[in-house]
């Protein structure tokens, strides 16, 4: 059976007359793997469905969220009782400091937290919040480190501006991002190098201290060990961005794993279980400076909205109940994708995992431990295997600085048919 997508070609001629390149977000568009993007129509457990009745088995997982993949009858459940008592207050409900209990249990150095709407907004608001406290401007970020589209975070931001080639964006002012220096990741020189320029001056280092943004890229051995130290003896405080990998990798996220402890830390995606939400949080010190306690400002009319925070209590609650199994599991399945893949020795992929992210990196490179390497990539290539397991009935993230998530739902059967598709691919492009 052929793989005809005309009915979601009509819907992005469309789209494309009323909103801007036909998408709410640029990813979206598959501009970066060629080709135009499939409209979805529903979405169940590990796949998707499109307008035209193709079924995908999803790797994207809304970028992140699903982790119990699409539409988990439990989570649509809460989130619909909750619904039906209302679907937004703008005042308090219990439900909201209940989500945060369970956030602060989970992820200890949130002491305290607040909720927002987006991960945007949670690191925007945290960053805010550093220089309020430390009562100093700058900020250092990593080379490829996406953290939501704030002007500020907007420099050499990973993921979709990699994909467009912009190193910024236009609207942005110089003067905004003045205050923003840049460092490599896993080069403790690149910051220190910073920090002997910019004495006392630095509030906050962000970073995702598992990169995903870039493709997935894995902090070396100590590497956030020793940022923390650096940043601690400046005075500067320690931002994780743990958006991505907050309750993905573990139910405590990267700082649980790698056993370190930040500052501050801002999470979303899984915590909303597909709904709208973010949150960041970190020493009560810290967070107490917050209006209405202290008087750095920051707010939402929808945060802590009731149907969001249902979904995300739920969320949390099973993976409370599984764990750790869940994460044993999750890593075990990604891992088969890596080796299933890595049997047949095809010398121009590279594949980085760690837990259930993965990236197929399109180089003949052996280690991809920053940005620089993960620019070495051919695009060309990994558009061209993208669209090949599309037509496959196999949906990748639609870029190579995206990374894929397993979810809960993903079958065996549906991996070993990942696998087999991605060598014929695979192989086919490297025979062309
Ligand atoms: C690490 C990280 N931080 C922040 C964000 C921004 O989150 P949102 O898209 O919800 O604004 C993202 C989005 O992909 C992300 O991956």
């Amino acid at each position: 059976m052929g793989h005809s997508t005309s009915k979601s070609e009509v819907l992005f001629e469309l789209a494309c007359k009323v909103i801007p390149g036909g998408v709410n977000s640029p990813v979206r568009s598959f501009k970066a793997v060629g080709g135009k993007p499939v409209y979805i129509k529903k979405a169940i457990g590990p796949y998707m469905f499109d307008e035209d009745q193709n079924k995908y088995i999803d790797y994207i997982a809304s970028f992140g969220p699903l982790i119990f993949g699409h539409s988990n009858q439990k989570i649509i459940d809460s989130a619909f009782a909750a619904m039906k008592d209302g679907t937004t207050f703008g005042a308090c409900h219990k439900n909201e400091v209940k989500l945060a209990q369970l956030i602060s249990q989970t992820i200890p150095s949130m002491e305290m937290l607040r909720l927002t709407n987006s991960g945007t907004e949670a690191t925007m608001s945290c960053i805010r919040l550093a220089r309020g406290f430390t009562k100093r401007d700058k900020i250092i970020k990593f080379e490829g480190c996406y953290h939501g589209h704030a002007d500020y975070l907007l420099v050499k931001a990973g993921s979709g501006l990699s994909t467009f080639g912009s190193p910024s964006s236009p609207g942005v002012p110089d003067e905004f991002v003045k205050n923003t220096l840049v460092a490599r990741f896993n080069d403790i020189d690149s910051v220190e190098e910073i920090f002997k320029k910019n004495a006392n001056s630095v509030a906050a280092i962000i970073l995702e201290p598992v990169p995903a943004n870039m493709g997935l890229v894995l902090p070396d051995e100590k590497f956030l060990n020793k940022l923390i130290d650096l940043a601690h003896s400046n005075k500067t405080l320690v931002i994780f961005d743990e958006v991505v990998s907050g309750y993905r990798l573990s139910l405590g996220g990267a700082q649980k794993v790698f056993n370190v402890r930040p500052d501050m830390t801002c999470i979303g995606k899984i915590i909303g279980g597909g709904f709208p939400v973010g949150a960041f949080g970190g020493k009560k010190e810290i967070m107490s400076m917050l209006s209405p306690t202290g008087p750095v400002y920051q707010a939402g009319t929808l945060s802590g909205n009731p149907v969001a925070v249902a979904g995300g209590i739920r969320t949390i609650e099973l993976l409370i109940e599984s764990n750790p199994k869940i994460y044993i599991d999750l890593e075990k399945k990604a891992r088969y994708i890596k080796e299933g893949f890595e049997s047949e020795k095809i010398n121009f992929i590279n594949i980085n995992q760690f837990g259930s992210m993965l990236t197929f990196f399109f180089t003949k490179k052996k280690s991809i431990r920053n940005y620089s390497d993960v620019l070495s990539c051919d695009t060309n290539l990994y558009g061209k295997f993208f669209s090949s397991l599309l037509s496959s009935g196999v949906m990748l993230p639609p870029s190579q600085f995206e990374t894929m998530f397993v979810s809960t739902a993903h079958s065996y059967e549906d991996l070993d048919y990942t696998i087999a598709k991605s060598i014929e691919s695979a192989k086919k492009i490297g025979s062309e």
